[in-house]
């Protein structure tokens, strides 16, 4: 069985869409209630049963490899103090869990930044999540349902799944789209994710050209060979190194699925809906 064991976060960006929020501190450690963004990535990702996190990052973003590192002083001087409980809180990382970090360089795209994980993720099948993109903690069951289920659904099967969800027809040009072909007439909106073959994608289509309305939300679990379709693949217009261009070619000589996304997810990494989901994180608050 090829178990899914790595997880790529790509956390390098510039965050341009939440200044001046993001000017200093990243995009990624800004609040959803009292935790950043980024624990509720990682914990989605520790519920699917990933042991091996890979933060793709840049030297300005280092404030996200403290987030996850023991504080001596502080834990030291809360235990001093007697607030024993609250420093246990905040080693919650379980102890068979490792996050490293790589530097992207150059910022060439998303497909550059996964790639930029190879010397680490070398040999292993691994999932890519997108740490702009939230999915609700408090209605999804991060264990079994979406990322879980797409581990599972990889582990028995050997298809790539890429996560996506029904967008209304004005939020298509913001998403990579998928195209089921045939299998299209097979989906149907569910309260359990579905894993289903696509054909292709096409990356930030026009409404009216776009082959569904079901966009790549931001999760995804690969065959490791994407590593050498990313190596391949050719910078787009703007110089980018595109994802869903090597998802593409990796479709041409074997089977990927898109799983369908259950419950709700947030862009945290774009001001009027990281706003929304403050609110109902806020509200929701364990
Ligand atoms: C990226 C992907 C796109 C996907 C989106 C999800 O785009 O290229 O296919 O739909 O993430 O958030 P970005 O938002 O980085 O431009």
């Amino acid at each position: 069985m090829r178990k899914i064991t790595h997880a790529v976060i790509p956390v390098a960006g510039f965050g341009s869409r939440m200044l001046p929020l993001s000017k200093s501190i990243p995009k990624e450690l800004l609040p959803l209630g009292n935790r950043p963004v980024i624990h509720y990535v990682i914990e989605e990702a520790i519920a699917a049963g990933i042991k091996h996190i890979i933060l793709v990052t840049h030297p300005q973003k280092q404030a996200i490899e403290n987030y996850f590192d023991l504080n001596v002083e502080l834990d030291t001087a809360l235990r001093d103090s007697g607030k024993v409980a609250l420093a246990d809180s905040l080693q919650w990382l379980p102890d068979d869990v490792k996050i490293s970090a790589i530097r992207q360089g150059k910022r060439l795209g998303l497909g550059h930044a996964v790639g930029a994980a190879r010397p680490i993720i070398e040999g292993h099948d691994f999932a890519v999540l997108l740490p702009d993109v939230v999915i609700d903690p408090f209605t999804t069951n991060y264990a079994s349902q979406n990322l879980a289920y797409m581990t599972a659904q990889f582990e028995a099967t050997g298809h790539s799944q890429i996560l996506v969800e029904a967008v209304a027809e004005a939020d298509i040009h913001r998403y990579g789209i998928a195209n089921l072909g045939a299998a299209e007439k097979h989906y149907q909106k569910s309260t359990s994710n579905q894993s289903l073959p696509v054909i292709g994608f096409v990356e930030k289509p026009e409404a009216k050209k776009a082959p569904s309305n079901l966009a790549v939300v931001g999760r995804y679990v690969f065959d490791s060979r994407i590593l050498d379709y990313l190596d391949r693949t050719a910078p787009d217009k703007k110089g980018e190194i595109q994802l869903t261009d090597a998802i593409d070619a990796l479709i041409q000589s074997a089977q990927v699925n898109v799983t369908t996304m259950i419950g709700d997810s947030f862009d945290a990494g774009d001001m009027p809906s990281y706003l929304q989901a403050f609110t109902y994180f806020s509200a929701h608050q364990r």
